[in-house]
Parts: C-alpha cells; sequence; structure tokens
C-alpha cells in the first residue's frame, strides 16, 4: 500500500458542489485504430510518417482503453471524482469526416457513457480533442470552412445518441495548439509549417465551436463550455521591444481565442487580426460568440516571452523541444528559478490565480463560470511525491482565485492515466494512473491516493 502524504487534510474548502474530475483524449488513450468502421485520423497518418513522434511511436495501441473502459472506470470510481472529460473520436463516428454516421462507433461511447453513470461519474464528452478524420484534413482540414460545416454535422449525430445521458459538452480542446503545432510550427498533425498563414485554421475551428453549439443546442443540449488553452505571459524585460513582443504572444495564445466567444470581436486593431481571416469574418462572429454556460481553461505553465535576438545573440533555436522559426516576431525564453517538470515545464502555481483574476480583470461579466478542464505535470515513477506537491500547489492557487473573487464550478487533472503524448510519443507520463507499456497493466501512483483522500476530505467538511 502506497504511503499517503498528510498535506490533504490542511487544503482549504471548495464549494459543496465543486465539480472534481480528470480529463483524457480518444487519440491518447483508446488504440484500436482499425475497429469497428473508425476512419483514419490526421494523427494515425502523422504519427506513421519517420522523424515525427520523438521515440518514434504512434497510438495504434496507446493504452487500449477502448478495450479496458470497464477497468479505467473502475479507477475513477476508486478515485471518487464526480465527472470524467474524455473525448470523443470524431473518425470513428463519421469515418471519412463528412458522410454517413458510423453507428458502431458510437456504440462505444454508448457503453462508455453507461458505464460511467453505473459508477456514479457524470460523462463530459468533448467533440474534438486534435483528432481530424484524415479524408477532410486531405481536403485542407481546418485551413477551409467545410471543415467547420462537417463539425457540426458530426455534433450532431453525438448529441442524437448521448444526449439523453449527457448533461455537460465541450467543444473543442486547445484550438490554439492545433493551430500554432499543427498548422503553424508542424510540430503536431498535420505537420504543416504556415507561420501566420495558419491563422484560417484558428477562425474555422472557432466557428466550428459555434456551429456545434447551435447543434447541441438544437437537440436540447445544456452545460456547453470549451477547453482553451490559457496562461499568463511574461515580458522577458521591460525593454519595449520585450513588452510588445510579449504583448503580441499574448493576442495570439490567449486573446485571439478567448475574445471571439466571450466579446463577439477579434483582438489587435493594430496588427489587424481580422484582416488575415477568411470568410465573412463579422457574420461568422455572431455564430462563435453565442453564449456559454461555462468557460474551460487548461492551465499548465507561464511563458517568458522577447523580443527576437538578433542571429548570434543567443536566442533559443528550439525551445521546449520545439524549433522557433527565426522570422517569428517574438520568442519564447526560458523561466528561472522554479522547479521544473520532467517535460522541463516551470511550476508556477501562482500564475494560475493570476491568469484567472486577470481574465475576471479583462472579461468581467462577460466571463461565465469558469472550469480548470486540464492541470497536471509529467513526472517518472509511480511514488510521484512532485505530483502530488504540484497539484496541492495548484489547488491552493485556484482556491485563492475563489477567494478574490471568480467564479470557478470545477477543477480536471490532466490525466487519469498516463498516455500517448503527442509528439513526445509515450516519454512523457502525466497520469494518476501508471501504465506499464508491455503489459497495459495500470498502477495508480501515490498521487492517485492523495487526491482519493482529498476528495473524502472534501466530501466530510459539510
Ligand atoms: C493539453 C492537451 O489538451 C493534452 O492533450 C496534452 O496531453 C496536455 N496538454 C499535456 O501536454
Amino acid at each position: 500500500m502506497t504511503t499517503v502524504p498528510v498535506s490533504y487534510a490542511s487544503l482549504p474548502r471548495f464549494p459543496r458542489d465543486f465539480v472534481w474530475g480528470v480529463s483524457t483524449s480518444a487519440a491518447q488513450i483508446e488504440g484500436a485504430v482499425a475497429e469497428a468502421g473508425r476512419g483514419r485520423s490526421s494523427w494515425d497518418v502523422f504519427a506513421a510518417q519517420a522523424g515525427r513522434i520523438k521515440d518514434g511511436s504512434d497510438a495504434r495501441v496507446a493504452t487500449d482503453h477502448y478495450h479496458r473502459y470497464r477497468e479505467d472506470v473502475a479507477l475513477l470510481r476508486g478515485l471518487g471524482v464526480g465527472a470524467y472529460r474524455f473525448s470523443v473520436a470524431w473518425p470513428r463516428v463519421v469515418p471519412d469526416g463528412g458522410g454517413a454516421v458510423n453507428a458502431a462507433g458510437l456504440d462505444f461511447y454508448d457503453r462508455l457513457v453507461d458505464e460511467l453513470l453505473a459508477a456514479g461519474v457524470a460523462p463530459v464528452p468533448t467533440l474534438f480533442h486534435w483528432d481530424t478524420p484524415q479524408a477532410l484534413e486531405e481536403r485542407g482540414g481546418w485551413l477551409v470552412r467545410e471543415t467547420a460545416e462537417h463539425f457540426a454535422a458530426y455534433a450532431d449525430a453525438v448529441a442524437a445518441r448521448l444526449g439523453d445521458r449527457v448533461e455537460r459538452w465541450i467543444t473543442l480542446n486547445e484550438p490554439a495548439e492545433l493551430t500554432l503545432l499543427g498548422y503553424g510550427l508542424g510540430q503536431h498533425a498535420p505537420g504543416r509549417r504556415l507561420l501566420f498563414e495558419a491563422l484560417p485554421a484558428a477562425h474555422h475551428q472557432l466557428l466550428g465551436h459555434g456551429l456545434a453549439v447551435q447543434a447541441l443546442r438544437a437537440r436540447g443540449a445544456g452545460g456547453i463550455g470549451i477547453a482553451n488553452s490559457h496562461g499568463p505571459t511574461w515580458a522577458a524585460s521591460g525593454d519595449e521591444a520585450d513588452t510588445s513582443a510579449a504583448e503580441l504572444y499574448d493576442l495570439l495564445l490567449n486573446r485571439l481565442f478567448a475574445e471571439p466567444l466571450l466579446l463577439g470581436r477579434y483582438p489587435g486593431e493594430e496588427w489587424d487580426l481580422a484582416g488575415m481571416l477568411p470568410g465573412p469574418v463579422a457574420e461568422d462572429l455572431k455564430i462563435i460568440a453565442q453564449p456559454l454556460d461555462w468557460y474551460g481553461i487548461n492551465y499548465y505553465q507561464p511563458t517568458s516571452v522577447g523580443a527576437p535576438r538578433e542571429a548570434g545573440g543567443g536566442a533559443p533555436a528550439e525551445f521546449a523541444g520545439i524549433e522557433i522559426p527565426a522570422e517569428l516576431p517574438f520568442a519564447p525564453r526560458e523561466i528561472e528559478g522554479y522547479p521544473r517538470t520532467d517535460f522541463g515545464w516551470p511550476v508556477v502555481p501562482a500564475a494560475l490565480t493570476e491568469l484567472l483574476v486577470s481574465f475576471r480583470e479583462r472579461y468581467g461579466d462577460r466571463l461565465p463560470p469558469v472550469v480548470i478542464t486540464e492541470n497536471g505535470c509529467s513526472y517518472e515513477g509511480i511514488e510521484d511525491s512532485e505530483r502530488i506537491a504540484f497539484l496541492d500547489g495548484h489547488l491552493r492557487a485556484l482556491h485563492a482565485a475563489m477567494a478574490a473573487g471568480v467564479d470557478v464550478r470545477g477543477y480536471f487533472v490532466w490525466s487519469l492515466l498516463d498516455n500517448f503524448e503527442w509528439a513526445e510519443g509515450y516519454a512523457r507520463r502525466f497520469g494518476l494512473v501508471h501504465v506499464d507499456y508491455e503489459t497495459l497493466r495500470r498502477t495508480p501512483k501515490a498521487s492517485y491516493h492523495w487526491l482519493r483522500e482529498v476528495l473524502r476530505e472534501q466530501a466530510r467538511q459539510d
């Protein structure tokens, strides 16, 4: 039996109806890529290309959750979470992205939802977590408008099947990362390096979100949100060149995705962003800006950003494993003075408070109740005291933001299981539960036991 550190008893109290959950995504855990009529995804194709995934792996088996979902739901029940955020794989449900619905693909999610409900865990499906049907990718993927329209039809099919049992929905996961890493820098599927010409992928994802919200509401669904990645951007210095580079980065990572949704407009008149986007942007913004029931934030770390240095001036050609093209008008810098995860990401819980308070200040009453839809860290080992310290620190930081007046309704740990961490392969372990990739055996880590005690303690306090 793993020993449980004692800090849980002293965590501050969260509200009685606060939602505690964990998150995963289809492409990272399911495997079974050729089963029950599933079509190919952009990640199937990307991972099969030489040199794309650092450890040379792919996600054809991943954690084999598709076959082991009962065991995984039992782990959720054992943990005591009230909710589970997973994603539905679009290529399972509509194998070529825009054609007929594959009922056998939906069957899996039907079984999963029933299993969750029987375990007393609320299902929170994300409709899109980066696994674009390859057939659509070959026609331009999110760079073209028709993908947004197909996405809404797919959302309708999922709602028709699961809507009688699902009370909270997430449309998209981190459209910023797909735009930046997938279409801008080529680090993720589909591996395009379009730099600023990737911006249409942002607009079409946001439009797809809006159309999907309409489709869900037309089916009577409520509890609709989105999971956007956000983090504070810190200027590398007070110099004008650094502050304005940091402002642009903040605009691209945070404001570009929050403001169309919350304010119904694109930010940054000085950069004329709207002028770089395709389609009837003003009309589209009306679709994009429909009211949300809640706003999901994935938070991992702050970013320090400065102006790109002159050649030979020591600018990092690579940052966090990502090659940064010299032509970008900003450059991320290392943040010193904090512990780091195995991924090298700085651990800065106070930046979560800063982020939430700044969102509240920026958007005021336009910001609906917030849910932290992801927060977590990669560390090796089953006795993962660093993960416990990370979660403990971030829960305190979250509570501080709530005490400062930010309306936060839930917190989801990334992730239930170790899984396929995209271009990093299996080398980064984010799970509360360890997965042995030889045997696929699941072993709860110390952090799993710790979180279970936290949840028990929170439930006892009333
Ligand atoms: C955000 C993504 O949504 C998720 O898929 C990923 O594994 C985590 N960040 C960790 O990098």
